[in-house]
């Protein structure tokens, strides 16, 4: 037998009415806040992911899913969205329009990680950006989308984190302070930090190892750092916040994994997930357009990781979803009430009742016990005495009461309406 790759699930049918939950609500939250849906492809140039979630980045130096196509070009898997719609933005001159731009997605993004509960090869996000919302009501609008998609899905206890990374001018004499600091530890770092500390030693904080997180720990913080304009700007979005009531923790160890990030930056979490707690990632990057060949340009956004929302549902017992049983299950005995069962429920659907049939040519017995495993609201059995009459009895499964109807969708549609 041959199973599927490691890292990778499939959502079978109990679960996919939950995810579908999950898309539409992302749909209507998004309309209600003028996100517009945007589709990118699943792989994109491989060079785009390395300028733009940056070449320091365990997602590009580890986990990416690189190959050569046919063609001789190197092609990868997207390992998340902001890229690819940074890419599609300057491509299609979005810009042109009025702006902001606000986009969403849901995808499948792809990492090479060494899998575990929360944590896969194969993922989904939902994840908006929003180009040219230079205003500091931007970031606070993006956080307030995401906190309003999460609570009209009726998630609780999730808690925001909020941090600011900084611009340019005040990373760099940052990074200097910090690349002094981790030199002193040059012989106890890991390999990867090393390389990362002479070319963005911020990374370096985000590090997994175990050596690493613990020198981390005392290194000076980018928020007692941040220059005057950033300051403000950070002063400005939590005051947003504030006044919407929106509760925030300001956790200066927020560095996010990706290098495009500049200001505000923040995780949602839930003490559903265990480990792997971010249910949520993101923040602003107002170098990256520029970076990736467009104008110089803000942006902001986040991604929702969907495998984790769905845990957490049904941690909090979140999975009522659209009722999917029948309305009615049509057994029939012989070739003229098989034919007959047929067409009812054929014109029932098309009236938009769910019915059912059996399509396994069993003995009316089996035919019922299959109708009570489906849990159809009712049944009807047709056999020859049935097709003469042209009349059945209409059995409501719930209660066992049954009345008499004529044989057409009309009259059995006025009864399980
Ligand atoms: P990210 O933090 O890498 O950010 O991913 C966002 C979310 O995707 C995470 O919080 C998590 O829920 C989920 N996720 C990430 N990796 C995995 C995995 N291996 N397995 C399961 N779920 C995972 C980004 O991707 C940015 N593009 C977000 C963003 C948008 N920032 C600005 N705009």
């Amino acid at each position: 037998m041959i199973n599927k790759p490691r890292g990778t699930e499939d959502i079978l049918p109990s679960d996919s009415p939950l995810w579908r939950k999950i898309e539409q609500t992302a749909h209507s939250v998004c309309a209600e806040f003028g996100f517009k849906e945007i589709r990118t492809p699943v792989f994109e140039d491989t060079s785009l992911f390395q300028r733009g979630v940056g070449d320091t980045t365990d997602v590009v130096q580890k986990e990416m899913y690189t190959f050569e196509d046919k063609g001789g070009r190197s092609i990868t898997l997207r390992p998340e969205g902001t890229a690819s719609l940074v890419r599609s933005f300057i491509e299609n001159s979005l810009y042109a329009n009025p702006q902001p731009t606000k986009l969403y997605y849901l995808i499948s993004c792809y990492r090479y990680e060494k899998p575990q509960s929360g944590r896969l090869r194969e993922f989904h996000q939902f994840g908006i950006e929003c180009f040219g919302g230079t205003s500091d009501a931007a970031d606070a609008e993006i956080i307030t989308l995401a906190l309003t998609f999460f609570k009209r899905l009726g998630v609780k206890d999730l808690k925001l984190n909020l941090n600011s990374i900084g611009c340019p001018v005040c990373k760099k004499a940052y990074n200097e302070k910090l690349k002094a600091y981790f030199e002193k530890y040059r012989d106890k770092l890991c390999e990867t930090c090393l390389t990362r500390l002479d070319k963005n030693p911020m990374r370096i904080i985000d590090c997994k190892s175990e050596i690493c997180s613990e020198i981390a720990k005392d290194a000076p913080r980018m928020i007692d750092n941040l220059c005057d304009d950033c300051k403000a700007h950070f002063e400005n979005t939590k005051k947003y916040l504030d006044a919407l009531d929106i509760e925030y923790t300001v956790n200066p160890n927020i560095v996010r994994g990706l290098d495009y990030y500049t200001r505000t930056v923040f995780e949602i979490t839930s003490d559903a997930l265990g480990a792997q707690s971010t249910v949520c990632g993101g923040g602003r990057y107002n170098g990256l357009v520029e970076e990736l060949g467009g104008k110089p340009t803000e942006g902001i956004g986040f991604a929702a990781g969907l495998e984790r929302l769905v845990m957490i549902m049904k941690a909090q017992g979140l999975c009522d979803t659209e009722d999917l049983r029948p309305d009615i299950f049509i057994a029939a005995i012989g070739d003229a009430a098989d034919l007959t069962a047929q067409k009812l429920v054929y014109d029932l659907r098309s009236m938009g009742y769910k019915a059912e049939r059996d399509l396994c040519g069993r003995s009316v017995k089996a035919q019922m016990k299959y109708a009570n495993k489906l849990n159809s609201a009712f049944s009807l059995v047709l056999g020859d005495d049935e097709i003469k009459n042209n009349s059945a009895e209409l059995k409501n499964m719930s209660d066992g009461e049954s009345v008499s109807v004529a044989l057409s969708a009309d009259e059995i549609s006025s009864h399980i309406r």
